[in-house]
């Protein structure tokens, strides 16, 4: 029994070093994505927490929330250096791959399991338009729906390589404009709600333990 745990002890480390390098090799690619990941965990874990997730539930959304755009370690240099709104269409082709290569990263890693569907779903959208795979409302997981707002949410309120970050104010009207079409309604409306009552995440709140804390009790062990 005791030799079982160890052995689930010396995986769930091997993994999280896995993870760890990749989180890193994402801050070495481009900066603006590792931070973005961090505040998506902790949005979509809010709004989780209100709609009354579970708390297995609510870690899971945290874990594809900070994993969601990790397949954008595969793209190219170009997309990253582009300071204009628009990509060009080979660009934006490849960018469309990147929730396909980081659900296909994280597969095969048992524990990560249940939050493989939130990264290779969080561009679907309510209307059918989406990719990779125009999935429609009633297809698309509830925690790759929870990503999405959150992921929406934290683009428009900071500042990225081509746009001065937004106030929450027009994010929300930005949500509200994109229900039914883009977003599950009740979901912005629970969000917008959580946003106004707790607030809006600086940087200064990033928390590099999260990574760990969130796959290690994903994994069974606690990380601190
Ligand atoms: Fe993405």
């Amino acid at each position: 029994m005791q030799q079982s745990v160890n052995i689930r002890k010396r995986l769930c480390e091997q993994h999280l070093q896995i993870l760890s390098g990749i989180c890193r090799a994402v801050g070495e690619k481009d900066q603006y994505t590792q931070a973005h990941g961090y505040r998506v965990s902790l949005y979509a874990m809010r709004l989780a927490r209100r709609l009354g997730c579970s708390p297995e539930e609510v870690r899971n959304v945290g874990i594809g929330g900070l994993f969601h755009d990790v397949g954008k370690l595969a793209l190219s240099d170009r997309i990253f250096t582009n300071r204009e709104t628009h990509l060009p269409s080979d660009l934006e082709q490849e960018v469309r791959c990147h929730p396909l290569i980081g659900a296909a990263l994280l597969k095969d890693i048992d524990f990560l399991k249940p939050v493989v569907d939130f990264v290779l779903f969080h561009h679907e959208q309510e209307d059918g338009n989406g990719y990779p795979f125009g999935l429609r409302a009633g297809e698309i997981p509830p925690g790759a729906k929870i990503v999405s707002i959150a992921d929406c949410f934290d683009a428009v309120t900071t500042d990225r390589p081509y746009q001065k970050g937004q106030s929450a104010a027009t994010a929300y009207q930005i949500l509200r404009e994109g229900c039914r079409r883009f977003f599950c309604e009740e979901y912005v409306e629970t969000f917008i709600e959580e946003i106004e009552e707790n607030g809006i995440i600086q940087d200064t709140c990033l928390d590099p333990l999260l990574a760990d804390e969130l796959v290690r009790s994903a994994a069974g062990f606690s990380a601190r």
